[in-house]
């Protein structure tokens, strides 16, 4: 097995969703099989499935699991058509912060709405979109890893945070796309990865994802990563992304933002890797993202064990941070690296979204 293929970490067959099971790594590498809307949803907010690019197909899937499920109730095809799109809007709901998960729906929303077919046809044309998006977002993953290992230098050390790899996205990654394409180049290279408290995604899947793939990894707690800054082992820093503002603001795996300070005094350039469904052109700047704020116990506990006393201590617990724009060298997209000024770069993008 390895991730650098074209091997889907999500896919639809026939009638279901099949996902790797995020929850179990590095332990188990399992797939589960999602047969219903509802159980879609869980999946989004219990991360079996996790990472933008990944959440939107399964909220894309979840769709057609809908369809499927409305198709035996006997409706006509407006009422079929009013109750799917109330149910697309609920599973855009399962979490808040990639806006990835709303561009795919509403992807799907879109098919619904200018279809001519039956229901039976409606479903099929979902099914068809929910593979074609699948497909693509393994081609502009391509994409940014051979324009991102542009701004690799050879046998540089990459800092990465949390996991935007294979296992984040349908394939190959974009963080880890740009790292994989830079390794094929160069073997030289070598990644250092955060293990991002409180999910621990660095440790788990990154790792998991890179020594899989045979590619040089040191794993380093979160608080590490100026000293090794300072040591001069880190030359360039690329994270993903789960929702980029208009001006260049990214949202992104708590603890991101510190990261991108560190870089910045120790003059290392900091990227983001996000295909253009992470931009959500309609807000202007990183105030304006929704950040989760996930259960208590991913801080107060490690595998089930408390690590703090459990009473008279105040927990808080954000998903997500933003890191401003000005902290940022560059934005990697399938369509090049956008560069500062991003209102405009970004503006610039849009305008030729779709000759990719
Ligand atoms: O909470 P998660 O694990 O779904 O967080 C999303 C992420 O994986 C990261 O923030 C990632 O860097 C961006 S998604 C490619």
């Amino acid at each position: 097995m390895d991730f650098k293929s074209k091997i889907k970490t999500i896919e639809w067959v026939d009638t279901y969703s099949k996902m790797v099971d995020q929850t179990v790594i590095p332990y188990e590498y399992k797939f589960v099989n999602i047969k219903s809307g509802d159980e879609m949803f869980e999946a989004i907010r219990s991360m079996i499935v996790r990472g933008a690019p990944a959440i939107g197909i399964a909220g894309a899937h979840g769709v057609i699991l809908y369809a499927q499920e409305l198709e035996k109730e006997n409706l006509t095809r407006d009422e079929f058509i009013t109750k799917l799109i109330q149910k697309a809007e609920y599973m855009k709901t399962s979490r808040p912060t990639a806006v990835n998960l709303m561009w795919a729906v509403d992807k799907q929303v879109d098919v619904i709405k200018n279809s001519v077919s039956d229901i039976r046809g409606i479903i099929e044309e979902l099914k068809q979109n929910g593979i074609k998006l699948e497909n693509e977002d393994i081609e502009i993953n391509k994409k940014i890893g051979d324009f991102g290992s542009e701004a690799v230098p050879k046998g540089a050390g990459i800092l990465t945070h949390c996991n935007a790899g294979a296992l984040a996205t349908v394939g190959y990654g974009t963080a880890l796309g740009v790292v994989r394409s830079a390794y094929a180049k160069d073997n030289t290279i070598r990644v250092f990865a955060d293990e991002t408290r409180p999910r621990q995604q660095g440790a788990r899947i990154t790792t998991f994802e890179l020594a899989t793939d045979g590619i040089p990894v040191t794993l380093i707690t979160d608080g590490m990563c100026s000293y090794f800054m300072k040591k001069g082992l880190i030359d360039v820093v690329v994270v993903g992304a789960d929702r980029i503002a208009a001006n260049g603001d990214t949202a992104n795996k708590i603890g991101t933002y510190t990261v991108a300070i560190a870089a910045k005094y120790h003059n290392i350039p900091f990227y983001i890797a996000a295909p253009l469904s992470t931009i959500d052109i309609s807000i202007k700047t990183g105030d304006e993202i929704p950040i989760e704020e996930r259960s208590h116990e991913e801080v107060t506990h490690i595998n089930g064990k408390p690590i703090c006393p459990l009473e008279g201590v105040n927990i808080i617990n954000p998903g997500f941070d933003v890191t401003p724009h000005e902290l940022i060298a560059g934005i990697i997209t399938e369509k090049g690296i956008l560069r500062p000024n991003y209102n405009q770069s970004i503006k610039e993008a849009f305008i030729n979204k779709d000759n990719i």
